[in-house]
């Protein structure tokens, strides 16, 4: 198979750029997706493909709930702080690093399951997990449902063509373990 035309029509998708955070045991997580879709309208349902290379991925396996934030078109500081640094070795919820962070110095609220919300993508919705599906790929798929959404009105999405510029923190080449 050509991966370049894989890559091509993957690319022409132009997928809308989200946030997931997510908390378990009281660790917060959270990284930028571009794999994630609706699954279904009544149920409502979301999916996201978390990489198996990621910090975010290691605290989803533990977690019971996820938000979604959408990114506008004036989020790139946000994409840039969680798709290009690890929770690893960077704590992306309380650094001064972070030009996203309150007056208090705090980037996330937290809500009644502990979710860290991203203060400034108030276009978001928290879902509880229904199930994992690991296929042997490079990232594994969390289905969840929907039990909130929230939007501003409508806005222009931050899309993949405007930061397909940035390097991933973790890149899925290095996850530990290979099929
Ligand atoms: C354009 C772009 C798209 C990305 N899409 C995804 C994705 O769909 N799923 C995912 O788990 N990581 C994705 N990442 C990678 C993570 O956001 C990135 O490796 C992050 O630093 C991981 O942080 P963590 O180790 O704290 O979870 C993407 C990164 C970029 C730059």
């Amino acid at each position: 198979m050509s991966t370049d035309a894989f890559g091509r029509l993957m690319a022409s998708a132009d997928p809308a750029m989200i946030v997931v955070t997510t908390v378990a045991e009281n660790e917060p997580a959270g990284c930028l997706v571009g794999f994630h879709a609706q699954s279904s309208i009544s149920a409502e349902h979301y999916c996201l493909w978390l990489s198996k290379a990621n910090h975010t991925y290691r605290t989803g396996l533990r977690a019971t709930h996820f938000a979604v934030h959408f990114l506008t078109e004036a989020d790139l500081a946000v994409a840039e702080w969680f798709g290009t640094r690890t929770g690893e070795t960077t704590d992306k919820f309380n650094s001064d690093k972070f030009a996203g962070r309150g007056a208090d110095g705090r980037v996330t609220d937290t809500d009644e399951h502990g979710l860290p919300l991203l203060r400034d993508c108030s276009n978001r919705m928290v879902a509880e997990r229904i199930a994992m599906l690991d296929d042997g790929g490079d990232h594994a798929c969390f289905t969840t449902r929907v039990l909130s959404a929230h939007t501003e009105g409508t806005f222009t999405p931050l899309r993949l063509s405007d930061v397909a510029h940035l390097d991933a923190g973790r890149s899925s080449e290095s996850r530990s373990v290979h099929p």
